[in-house]
């Protein structure tokens, strides 16, 4: 009966994220074409229609509360905001568009440059740019403030959904151990909405979150608030600062779309490195071309409304060899609404 009440709450929430961000969005973007903007890009290949974008989405949500309901994780709230610290973000989201927009269309994507963390040599010349158009890229306090707003408005409220699909292969291969003898390394945390839910589903593991970005990890230290906090390491996922065969889990969301190729090799060589011989990589980001073939035109219009350099790349890449050749063998691969979930185990 318990269980039952949590699944269905757990549904609830996810219909009325849904409804709430399926209205910003609709918001967003009658203030964008009243700004002058318009997006008239037509992609040569197919989209979904809206019943099939929708009936999808019903999918994940009915997942998401059927694996509540088979307890492999708890219902868990979104965020760890207060419903005002919440409509606080949405407002300087809204705010910031007008910004956004304008240098969307003078395809200026450089505004993180002139923050001062890009003075840090440590970080990647790649990692100077606004990915998204988003004001100060990943450098600023601000952007940290506004990007999972941002990410759930993109996603109507599915990105919190998508994530937790990856809590079920972290529960394969926690089953029958003793979780706080496991370590979990997040590779490129952002602001910790994926590290919360495993925390949530975990209270005892070992956890660390890897970020390049000082503003994006002191978010994510805050969004673990009152909960066990994990170790927190700003550093690049080309270059893991742990040593060999430390780690039982890793897992990476929505990273690599963001990088060129060549560093993507470098990080799953990295994920390789720092698992343990049969330690589980867990591996979530957008669709490829051909996952869902009525979809491809999604995967195209993307890069041309925001700034994704290396997203027509990451659409055709080979993550069968890349990870094959690293010796991550493959356990499962499937889709997840607009996201694929890669599963592999070190050999
Ligand atoms: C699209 S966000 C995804 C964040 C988070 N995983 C999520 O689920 O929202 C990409 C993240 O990758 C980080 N990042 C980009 N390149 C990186 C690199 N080479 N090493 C570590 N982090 C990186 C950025 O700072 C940003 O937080």
């Amino acid at each position: 009966m318990r269980t039952m009440i949590a699944s269905s709450a757990q549904l609830a929430n996810g219909i009325a994220r849904l409804g709430w961000f399926y209205g910003l969005s609709r918001v967003i973007a009658r203030h964008t074409s009243n700004l002058g903007h318009t997006n008239s890009y037509k992609p040569s290949r197919p989209v979904p229609t809206q019943r099939e974008l929708f009936a999808d989405l019903g999918a994940l949500l009915a997942e998401d509360a059927a694996n509540v309901g088979a307890g492999i994780y708890p219902a868990m709230p979104e965020a760890g905001d207060t419903p005002q610290q919440f409509l606080a973000r949405v407002r300087a989201m809204l705010a910031d568009l007008p910004d956004a927009l304008s240098r969307r269309a003078a395809e200026d994507a450089s505004s993180a440059r002139a923050a001062p963390a890009a003075n840090d040599p440590d970080i990647p010349d790649y990692f100077r740019q606004d990915f998204h158009f988003q004001t100060g890229g990943y450098l600023s306090d601000e952007s940290a403030r506004l990007y999972d707003v941002q990410v759930e408005t993109l996603f109507i409220g599915m990105a919190g959904p998508m994530r937790r699909a990856c809590l079920r292969p972290i529960a394969d291969a926690v089953r029958g151990r003793d979780q706080r003898t496991l370590a979990l390394l997040d590779v490129a945390c952002g602001t910790g909405r994926f590290l919360r839910q495993v925390r949530l589903a975990y209270p005892a593991m070992k956890l660390t979150g890897l970020d390049l970005s000082a503003p994006y990890l002191a978010e994510a230290e805050r969004q673990l608030t009152g909960l066990r906090s994990a170790t927190w390491l700003k550093a690049n996922g080309e270059k893991i600062p742990l040593p060999d065969q430390s780690q039982d889990i890793v897992t990476s969301v929505f990273l690599f779309h963001e990088l060129p190729p060549d560093a993507r090799r470098n990080v799953a060589a990295e994920f390789a490195r720092v698992l343990k011989p049969g330690g589980t990589l867990i591996f979530m980001d957008s669709l490829q071309m051909g996952d869902k073939p009525g979809w491809d035109g999604l995967l195209e219009s993307f890069p041309v409304r925001f700034h994704e350099p290396y997203f027509r790349h990451y659409a055709i890449d080979d993550f069968n060899a890349m990870f094959s050749s690293v010796g991550l063998a493959a356990v499962e691969t499937r889709s997840v609404f607009l996201s694929k979930l890669i599963v592999r185990k070190k050999l």
